[in-house]
């Protein structure tokens, strides 16, 4: 038997990636439910995070608005605590072999396995005058982002699940065909808090896309704005604060308070027992607001710095590119593309 004792630590470690698109605000739901994850997850794996810009194009941007929202978004992914030198961050865009990839694996998809989608149907109702092939291929450049990096883990919200059971069998088909090439992903969708729901009709996922400005909070809600959503936010008619089915409302804001500060549903309703909902809303939202203000003022620090941003953004895509061309080589010479 091999002595491992004093051996050094070689094991390699999994690969986590994920991505957010740049376009509208982060809210608090894609932070409980995605973003903090991705922090977490940079003491366990090797992980790897992108702004997702080229899935933005699938619906109709404003050039210099989706220019400067992908600035942002990479500035406020690192503002939540995404480390660029200990991860590997970076701009979809600015390594090409996604749209490369995404080429040869929508070869590799079925028309009839995107028309399932649901996101895809929700979408084309949502834009009917622009249902174009971008948004019913979006699931393949997906499965481009994970495939290429050979990522094992990839923490999403619930939403995104069914994106992630395609990227399984698109690698597994190709897998089957021409040997093992990609490594075949697992999602990690988080346990608790997973769905934060609408503050005005908490029967709806939160949307950063709702007409309705109070039905979320931004990660960069000032604190005055947060309180406000809170103190808005749509409850019933009774006046107990514990977690029942029928509760949406109440539920939604246990979901959030318990994800915030660490406490069990159990202890929050525990601590709010006999209190009246007006206090446990301002409760709410103070904390959240208290939770937040350290990633703003990050945020506002780095966009100041545009010399850093661009820096660690170049410097990002080499990283993924290293890792990317490996897998596109492998990929092309196995298909037969010179
Ligand atoms: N489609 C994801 C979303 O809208 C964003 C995304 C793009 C992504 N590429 C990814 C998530 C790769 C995980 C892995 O939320």
């Amino acid at each position: 038997m091999e002595n491992t004792q004093n051996a050094p630590v070689t094991e390699k470690k999994k690969i986590s990636l994920s991505g957010i698109q740049p376009t509208g605000v982060m809210t608090l739901g894609n932070y409980i439910g995605a973003v903090r994850n991705w922090v977490k997850f940079q003491q366990e794996y090797d992980c790897i995070y992108m702004i997702a810009n080229l899935h933005a194009l699938t619906v109709r941007q404003d050039p210099a608005a989706l220019k400067k929202s992908t600035i942002a978004a990479y500035a406020l992914m690192l503002a939540c605590g995404v480390d660029p030198e200990r991860s590997i961050a970076f701009v979809q865009s600015q390594v090409p072999y996604h749209t490369e990839l995404t080429w040869i694996l929508n070869c590799y998809t079925q028309f009839g396995e995107m028309s399932r989608m649901t996101q895809f149907k929700d979408k084309s109702a949502k834009h009917a005058d622009n249902i174009n092939v971008g948004l019913f291929s979006y699931p393949v450049l997906m499965a481009t982002d994970i495939l290429l990096y050979q990522s094992d883990v990839v923490p999403v919200g619930d939403d995104q699940k069914q994106h992630l059971e395609v990227t399984r069998d698109i690698a597994e088909r190709f897998n089957g065909i021409y040997g093992n090439v990609f490594t075949v992903p697992e999602a990690y969708i988080p346990p608790s808090g997973a769905r934060i729901m609408s503050l005005v009709d908490p029967t709806k996922k939160m949307s950063k896309s709702d007409e309705n400005p109070n039905a979320f909070v931004a990660v960069l809600d000032d604190k005055d704005t947060v309180i406000r959503k809170f103190k808005r936010a749509v409850t019933d008619s009774e006046a107990e604060i514990v977690y029942r089915e029928g509760k949406d409302g109440i539920n939604n804001l246990l979901t959030i308070y318990s994800a915030v500060t660490g406490k069990t549903i159990a202890e929050v309703e525990a601590e709010f027992a006999g209190k009246g909902y007006g206090d446990f809303k301002l409760a709410v939202g103070e904390t959240v607001a208290d939770h937040l203000r350290p990633a703003r003022e990050k945020f506002n620090e780095y966009m100041a710095d545009k010399a850093f941003l661009e820096n660690a953004m170049r410097s990002g895509a080499e990283r993924a590119a290293y890792i990317a061309r490996k897998t596109m080589s492998k990929v092309n010479k196995k298909v037969g593309i010179i």
